[in-house]
């Protein structure tokens, strides 16, 4: 008898624990379960992440999101250091971790003036060398890492931040030597090196014309020439004024009008006062320390949290709106404690960018885009 109500307590407290666990799936939509049939939900990873340090950040990962971007250590000074030197250590467990997690795996950044490797595009003198062994060079780099990876990672960004806000192109070491042929060299050789993989340009500030005309002219030409672009990833590198939502949408519509996907890459909304309009993510931009600048290190004032959360929440409404453009959302880290708005343009700050808190919460944000997305 004692044996028998013993059995039946222990099955009652089991019937109770899988129907909490169950409520509470219920009660927690997920991120990634929202945007099923719209698009895919990234995030990019940094090392605690990919050396699997970082559990907490993980398990929110594996909870929200099924798409990964490499957030640096696929950037030629990391993954290429030495002319003949690749480094694959933090690539591969990248990658094994976005296999094991099933997700769409996304590559960063095959050509970029910033964190180049030093020898990349000069000789033992330091001169610029000849075009002919730029592409050389470019050619072996794009092989090798997009070979290494092939049918595995999914897409990459082929070129990244070519394109000036007024149109023009960036003066990088690339453009110096090759002039904007470097652009259709390189999707060339990453589609030799992986025919299966999706192709991007990436890019920030992308509202501003003259950047927007010429990454659609960048598209036509290479569509003109047979070379293969999949889709344009529009940074979301956005502050608390600027763009405005119409801004944005311009360029998704623009861009869908060339026949491409858009994807929303690197998104994090900054909290914080910006020292200058117009910076989105020029990296060159530094600014000294100011207190003003750094309003919240005891937390964030509700109103100012309420109207974070309402223009975060206008973004995804927008994201909604154009999912039949739009192929992928990937927010540019986890938590608010990885974000590299932390030090930019002002370093040592405490923004608050990102859908997850410092303590590896979700943000009530979180929920009212997941309600969003089922409307
Ligand atoms: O890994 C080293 C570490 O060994 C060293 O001790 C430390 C000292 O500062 O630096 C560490 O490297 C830093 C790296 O992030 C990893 O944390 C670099 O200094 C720092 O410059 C680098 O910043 C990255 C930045 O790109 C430049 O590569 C940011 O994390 C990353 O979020 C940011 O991402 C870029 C995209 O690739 C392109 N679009 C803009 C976006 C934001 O700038």
């Amino acid at each position: 008898m004692r044996k028998h109500f013993y059995l039946l307590f222990i099955t009652g407290i089991a019937i109770i624990l899988i129907a909490c666990s169950n409520t509470e799936s219920k009660e927690k939509p997920t991120l990634k379960e929202a945007f099923k049939n719209k698009f895919l939900i990234g995030a990019a990873l940094n090392t605690g992440e990919i050396s699997g340090k970082d559990t907490a950040g993980l398990r929110i990962l594996a909870t929200h999101f099924n798409s990964i971007v490499a957030e640096n250590c696929m950037k030629s000074e990391v993954i290429h250091p030495l002319e003949d030197q690749f480094n694959f250590t933090l690539s591969d467990q990248f990658v094994d971790l976005g296999e094991k997690q099933d997700m769409f795996i996304i590559g960063h950044a095959l050509i970029w003036h910033s964190q180049l490797s030093p020898w990349f595009c000069v000789d033992e003198n330091g001169e610029n060398v000849s075009a002919d062994v730029l592409k050389e060079r470019m050619k072996t780099h794009i092989n090798t890492i997009v070979g290494r990876y092939k049918g595995r990672i999914k897409g990459w960004d082929v070129v990244n931040e070519a394109i000036l806000e007024d149109g023009s192109y960036r003066k990088s070491k690339f453009y110096e030597i090759l002039g904007e042929e470097f652009i259709p060299l390189a999707f060339q050789y990453a589609q030799e090196a992986d025919p299966d993989a999706e192709l991007y340009y990436n890019d920030y500030n992308e509202w501003y014309p003259g950047r927007r005309e010429t990454v659609t002219r960048l598209i036509r030409t290479l569509k003109e020439r047979g070379i293969r672009i999949d889709a344009i990833g529009m940074q979301g590198h956005l502050g608390m004024d600027s763009p405005t939502l119409e801004e944005y949408e311009e360029t998704i519509l623009a861009y869908n009008k060339e026949g491409v996907n858009v994807m929303v890459t690197e998104f994090d909304l900054s909290i914080l006062p910006f020292p200058k309009a117009g910076i989105g993510a020029d990296l060159s931009a530094n600014f000294d320390y100011q207190k003003e600048l750094n309003p919240y290190t005891e937390g964030v004032p509700a109103s100012i949290q309420e109207a974070w959360n309402a223009r975060m929440l206008s973004f995804f409404r927008l994201f909604i709106k154009h999912a039949d453009k739009i192929s992928r959302v990937t927010m540019w880290g986890i938590t608010d404690q990885d974000s590299w708005k932390n030090d930019f343009p002002v370093r040592g700050r405490k923004d608050y960018p990102l859908l997850f808190d410092r303590d590896n919460q979700e943000k009530p944000v979180v929920q009212m885009i997941i309600n969003e997305a089922k409307q």
